[in-house]
């Protein structure tokens, strides 16, 4: 097992981690709220008609993303079917002590069984696999279902091989046509391998005074 993650807190004062095993944090320092609701909520979620809304996540870890889609749908009165896809789950006791809501369901996030369906919250049905992304998405599946991707692995200097050409085209295979990636980075490696992998990809401005992100569109 690897050693636990340290939280760290953010300058929006919302929590984050820091891996042990990577020497990442989980979100950016300038604010973990601030950049997940702005990269994944604002440019991806909001901006989607589907309805229900299927959601694929590289990296649950601390269920943030889950949590604020959840609470974004049941605002705008939307339904949810989320994968997540998590290869290092955040123990329990550690995910009690984030900030981020006194709502009893974003531990329910962390406590529902992995590779199973299930539904933590009326209209947020959640299915949370355990493995390498690589993996899950070779073994699963995945035939154009999802309408929205939320790529969120540790930095592509530090896990290049999240974010090349060739796992792009299996995220490719499991998006709807229509279908959108958003991702914080901007790199333009990675604008290269998403377009190499066939998506459409724009520049966004970044969240909280980062230059730019991404966001891809299957044609
Ligand atoms: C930048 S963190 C973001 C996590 C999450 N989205 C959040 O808001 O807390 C990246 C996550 O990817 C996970 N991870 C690292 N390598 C992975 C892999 N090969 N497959 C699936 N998950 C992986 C890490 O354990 C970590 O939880």
């Amino acid at each position: 097992m690897p050693p636990l993650p340290s939280i760290e807190t953010t300058a929006d004062g919302s929590a984050t981690l820091r891996s042990s095993l990577h020497g990442d944090t989980y979100h950016s320092l300038r604010g973990a709220v601030g950049e997940a609701r702005y990269v994944f909520i604002e440019a991806a979620f909001a901006c989607s008609v589907a309805n229900p809304v299927r959601i694929l996540e590289m990296g649950f870890g601390t269920g943030l993303n889950a949590w604020l889609t959840l609470s974004e749908a049941e605002i705008t009165g939307r339904t949810v079917e989320y994968t997540a896809v998590e290869l290092y789950p955040v123990p329990v006791e550690v995910a009690m002590r984030l900030n981020y809501t006194a709502d009893a369901r974003f531990m329910l996030l962390h406590t529902a069984p992995w590779n199973e369906w299930t539904e933590p919250a009326e209209g947020f049905r959640l299915r949370k696999f355990q493995g390498a992304m690589a993996g899950v998405l070779a073994d699963c599946d995945f035939s154009a279902i999802f309408d929205l991707v939320y790529w969120d692995a540790f930095a592509p200097d530090t896990q290049p091989e999240l974010w090349t050409a060739e796992i792009f085209a299996r995220v490719w295979e499991a998006t709807a046509p229509g279908g959108t990636l958003v991702t914080y980075s901007a790199k333009g490696d990675v604008r290269r391998a998403l377009q190499a992998a066939g998506f459409t990809v724009e520049r966004l401005p970044g969240a909280l005074g980062k230059r730019h992100m991404l966001k891809a569109v299957k044609p």
